[in-house]
């Protein structure tokens, strides 16, 4: 199983994936990890890892459609049987999302449907929640509106910092992508009608 992870950032989410294929827990291979940003540092564990590792500008193209144009040429010489989007920080067009249906995946700081979009900690902390978490989903052309596979909760502490909760978030999202790849790869979960089938079941 070929699989492609787009980043932006950090890649602390990559790297958890790239630990579970070196632990033989995901029957794959990351083929390349692309980023829209020369400086992410996700570049860098690719590269660590022996991962091939590809910048593909956004700055360098004239709008959206050109751009994932380009992205989506990029990505299919990898022939990759999953996208992973891990923290990849731009919207996609539905041409581009259609093209993966039911084999792209993302993972969202917030319970969702809850705090689709940015600033989820924040606006979890203004609504005084007593519960956060992460979410994995399949990409749909809704930003964070596909359907949801697995969650992770946390609970919210009244004197949390912003930086606290997203810190106890993102713990959980290292330990439930991986899985989800894992049952991906494993032919265990499927996207059919719109539904998440997991072992058959919804
Ligand atoms: C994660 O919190 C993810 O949920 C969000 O962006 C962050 C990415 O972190 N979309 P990293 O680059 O994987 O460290």
């Amino acid at each position: 199983n070929s699989i492609v992870v787009l980043i932006s950032g950090n890649g602390t989410n990559l790297q958890s994936i790239i630990d579970a294929t070196e632990k033989q827990q995901i029957h794959g291979r990351i083929t390349a990890v692309i980023s829209n940003k020369a400086d992410a540092y996700g570049l860098t564990r690719a590269e660590q890892a022996g991962i091939q590792s590809i910048v593909v500008s956004h700055k360098d193209y004239a709008d959206r459609s050109d751009y994932d144009q380009a992205l989506m040429k990029e990505i299919d010489r990898f022939h990759p049987r999953a996208v992973v989007l891990a923290g990849f920080m731009r919207i996609l067009s539905a041409e581009f999302v259609g093209h993966y249906q039911g084999r792209m995946f993302n993972i969202h700081p917030s319970l969702l449907p809850k705090y689709k979009g940015l600033h989820t900690h924040r606006r979890a902390l203004e609504a005084q929640d007593t519960e956060h978490g992460a979410s994995v989903h399949f990409v749909t052309p809704e930003l964070d509106g596909g359907p949801v596979i697995l969650q992770a909760k946390v609970p919210v502490f009244e004197d949390d910092t912003e930086a606290e909760l997203a810190e106890r978030v993102r713990q959980q999202e290292l330990c439930i992508y991986p899985l989800v790849i894992k049952w991906f790869c494993e032919d265990r979960l499927v996207l059919q009608n719109g539904k998440v089938l997991l072992d058959n079941k919804v």
